[in-house]
């Protein structure tokens, strides 16, 4: 983060941060109160999400461990590897959630069933 008397900046490139190059970009806000988004993986697509106003508490699935992690600082980004279940929850009103994606919006690439997710990451490991 880049910050003088002036206020702050956070410049977001591809590198360490950001391993892929980013080919989408999408955000969403106005999530009602008490909504969950997400309850999904995706087969190939990377995604970095930054929360730039308000939070939210995101939830990640490799099929063996859930870790959750609050994004709640424009300054905080979580990448989402492909084949992690995610959920958001507890969207704060003034959330607007920033995500940037390493692939087009492709409806093929989603896995929107957890068992489907689980029988996805099992034949993954034992290939
Ligand atoms: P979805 O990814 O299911 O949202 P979330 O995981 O946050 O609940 O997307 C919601 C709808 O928007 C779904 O019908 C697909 C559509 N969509 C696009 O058309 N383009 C996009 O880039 C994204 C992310 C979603």
């Amino acid at each position: 983060m880049i910050g003088d008397a002036r206020g702050s900046l956070v410049s977001i490139e591809k590198g360490p941060q950001v391993p892929f190059e980013i080919k989408r970009v999408y955000y969403i806000f106005g999530t009602q109160l008490e909504v969950s988004r997400g309850f999904h993986a995706h087969k190939q697509l990377r995604q970095l999400a930054v929360c730039v106003s308000g939070k939210c508490r995101m939830v990640m699935d490799d099929g063996t461990s859930r870790k959750e992690v609050w994004l709640n600082s424009p300054d905080k980004g979580v990448l989402i590897n492909n084949l992690i279940w995610r959920e958001m929850h507890d969207f704060s009103e003034d959330c607007v959630l920033i995500v940037f994606a390493s692939q087009e919006y492709d409806e093929a690439d989603y896995i929107r069933n957890y068992d489907d997710f689980i029988n996805v990451v099992t034949a993954n490991a034992k290939s």
